[in-house]
């Protein structure tokens, strides 16, 4: 029923470019939050090369709890203060870590993983503004990812956005 075409060889630009379309055309008019989630991280998983895990962890009760993902089984509970995905829960900030065995903190769900990007989805207005997941990307290459991949995971966050706030 969803047939997205992706083309790995396209410049970054265009991939995600075309991530979003497909991304917004999947979670229009679907409140769902899970079901958006995981539609989302086989998105990601889809078109996005050099990948070994892909999806998303929530922010419950102040720590950090698995959502749906693409990949082998990972951590379920990650405290705000551990890990790259803790790093940016709790400072709101992209993180792009080109060697994660030299990131202090870092937990290795998968031997496999040495880069890693991780973006924080925000919910809420003005002074209620906060964190309420994190998109999580691991490669088994080397410095996989840079800004435009950031970048890309960025504008994927915002356009989640809407499916907490709904
Ligand atoms: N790499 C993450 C932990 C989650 S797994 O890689 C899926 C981290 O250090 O935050």
């Amino acid at each position: 029923m969803y047939d997205f075409q992706t083309n790995a060889d396209a410049p970054k630009s265009v991939l995600y470019d075309d991530l979003l379309s497909a991304a917004r055309a999947l979670v229009a008019d679907e409140p769902d939050t899970i079901a958006n989630m995981a539609n989302i991280a086989a998105l990601m998983w889809q078109f996005l090369p050099g990948l070994n895990w892909a999806g998303f962890y929530r922010v419950v009760d102040g720590g950090l709890i698995l959502g749906p993902f693409m990949g082998k089984p990972a951590c379920i509970r990650i405290a705000m203060d551990q890990g790259v995905c803790g790093a940016a829960a709790t400072s709101g900030e992209t993180h792009c870590v080109g060697d994660v065995h030299a990131f202090p903190g870092h937990i290795a769900c998968d031997g496999d993983t040495l880069s890693e990007l991780v973006v924080p989805v925000f919910a809420g207005q003005g002074a209620d503004r906060h964190v309420v997941a994190v998109i999580d990307l691991d490669s088994p290459l080397t410095a996989r990812f840079d800004g435009d991949d950031a970048k890309g995971i960025e504008r994927l966050a915002q356009l989640m956005e809407a499916c907490f706030s709904a």
